[in-house]
C-alpha cells in the first residue's frame, strides 16, 4: 500500500513554529516514527509546499491510482482555497483532511473548511497523531 501525505503552508516550520500550538517536534523526526511503525505494511511518500499551485499539481499526479490514499493538511489554504477543494473533487484517490490543532476550538475563521467537502473525512485536534489516524482510516477504507 502508498500513502501520500502532502503538508501546505508554514507546516514545513512544525516544532518552531507556534509550539503551544502545534507542538514542539519537527515533521520529519515523526515521518520517521510514521515510516518505521508502518515500514511493513505501507510506504509513505511525503511532500510539503507554501505554494497553492505546487500542492495542486501534487494532488493531480496522485490522484489517479498511483497512490491508496492521500492525508492532507491545507494549512491555511483550507479556509481559503477553493481551487485545492477543486482539484481533490477532480481526482479519484481518496483525501483525508487533516489538523493538528482543533481548529475548532481556535478564531471563527478556522470553522470554515472549503476542502471538506470535497474530502473523504476529516481528522483534527490530536497533534501529529491527527497524521497517523489519517494514515489508519485510509487503510480501514482500504479494506472495504
Ligand atoms: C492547521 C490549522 C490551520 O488553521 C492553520 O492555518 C495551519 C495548521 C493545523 O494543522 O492545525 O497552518 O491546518
Amino acid at each position: 500500500m502508498k500513502v501520500l501525505i502532502i503538508n501546505g503552508p508554514n507546516l514545513n516550520l512544525l516544532g518552531v513554529r507556534e509550539p503551544g500550538i502545534y507542538g514542539a517536534r519537527g515533521f520529519e523526526e515523526y515521518l520517521a516514527e510514521l515510516n518505521s511503525r508502518y515500514a511493513d505494511v505501507l510506504s509513505i511518500e511525503y511532500f510539503q509546499s507554501n505554494h497553492e499551485g505546487s500542492i495542486i499539481d501534487k494532488l493531480h499526479e496522485n490522484g489517479f491510482g498511483q497512490v491508496d490514499g492521500i492525508v492532507l493538511n491545507a494549512g491555511a489554504y483550507t479556509h481559503t482555497s477553493v481551487a485545492i477543494a477543486d482539484a481533490i473533487s477532480a481526482i479519484n484517490t481518496p483525501v483525508i483532511e487533516v489538523h493538528i490543532s482543533n481548529v475548532h476550538r481556535r478564531e471563527e475563521f478556522r470553522r470554515h473548511s472549503y476542502i471538506s467537502p470535497s474530502c473523504v473525512g476529516v481528522i483534527a485536534g490530536f497533534g501529529l497523531d491527527s497524521y497517523r489516524l489519517g494514515i489508519e482510516a485510509i487503510r480501514e477504507r482500504a479494506k472495504k
